[in-house]
């Protein structure tokens, strides 16, 4: 039975490093005018108010977008990534966040393809309510980490999967690994985005020397702490893991995390770790 509701954290740190790294890599995508197909294996609702009982509940977007949505110097990345948030919203207040799949289905052009996977019986339908009709958008009420395989390799041959479950099962953590194997044995030229919490950071620590020992090779790492490590139950840092990145998303990210560690860390102790997993 799936609990998470991504209704609580819309907006939150670890929505503005994963965000701003999934526009990166569909921006980079769009500089060839040959399509790409954009898979979220875990979609989510796709669109957010932050009015909702859940988002003023936790207020996490506060130390979030909502840190962001004044400030007068960004770095390149954020400003684009806070235009495009921007653009769902009325008169400059902040009261919606668009979710992955909204954002990517703003970025996408014609000839791109998105496919879409949600399993929850409620936020399926907020989801296909928020997409609308859409010839290039096909949603999937199916369990994204093992129908995303028969997709493989795209018919474009080029594109981006965004792996972002909730972690709400602790198998989830091996089952990550094994899905972007499987992935990569089918689409080795593919881009791989993987998202990851630090609730506990010895899982990360298997994480990544799984990673580290599989076959995947060109794997780069960018996480952003709001506090230090602690052995308290609850989120402290989140993170994102990239296979196949575009070569510009490191140098984005180094202007990009001291930033966020700065104005989104809490008492001072926001922290980020760039790491190159595997080699080229
Ligand atoms: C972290 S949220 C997704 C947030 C979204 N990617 C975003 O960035 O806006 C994870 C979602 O995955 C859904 N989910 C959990 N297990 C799933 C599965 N096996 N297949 C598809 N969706 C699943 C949950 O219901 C939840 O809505």
């Amino acid at each position: 039975m799936l609990s998470y509701r991504h209704s609580y954290h819309a907006g939150n740190y670890a929505d503005v490093l994963k965000h701003s790294v999934l526009i990166h890599i569909l921006e980079y995508l769009k500089k060839k005018d040959k399509p790409y197909c954009y898979i979220d294996t875990h979609a989510g609702a796709g669109m957010y108010s932050l009015r909702s009982e859940q988002a003023v509940k936790t207020n996490e977007y506060q130390q979030g977008i909502g840190a962001l949505w004044q400030q007068d110097d960004l770095p390149p990345a954020i400003a684009e990534y806070r235009g495009l948030i921007k653009s769902f919203n009325d008169a400059g207040q902040l009261a919606f966040y668009p979710g992955s799949p909204l954002i990517a289905m703003e970025l996408m052009r014609k000839q791109d393809r998105l496919f879409l996977y949600e399993l929850h019986n409620t936020e399926i339908n907020i989801l296909e309510a928020a997409i609308k009709r859409d010839q290039r958008v096909t949603v999937l009420h199916k369990d994204g980490f093992k129908d995303c395989l028969r997709l493989m390799p795209p018919q474009q041959r080029r594109g981006l999967v965004l792996i972002d479950p909730s972690y709400e099962m602790k198998t989830d953590y091996q089952q990550v690994v094994d899905t972007l194997i499987q992935l990569h044995k089918r689409f080795a030229t593919g881009t791989y985005a993987l998202w990851y919490p630090v609730v506990e950071r010895q899982r990360i620590n298997e994480l990544e020397e799984n990673i580290a020992a599989s076959q995947l090779s060109n794997v780069q790492l960018f996480e952003l702490a709001q506090a230090a490590d602690s052995d308290q139950y609850g989120m402290n840092a989140s993170g994102m893991i990239i296979v196949n990145p575009p070569w510009t998303l490191k140098a984005e990210m180094e202007q990009v995390l001291p930033y966020l560690a700065k104005h989104l860390g809490i008492d001072r102790q926001g922290s980020y770790r760039i790491k190159q997993v595997k080699a080229e």
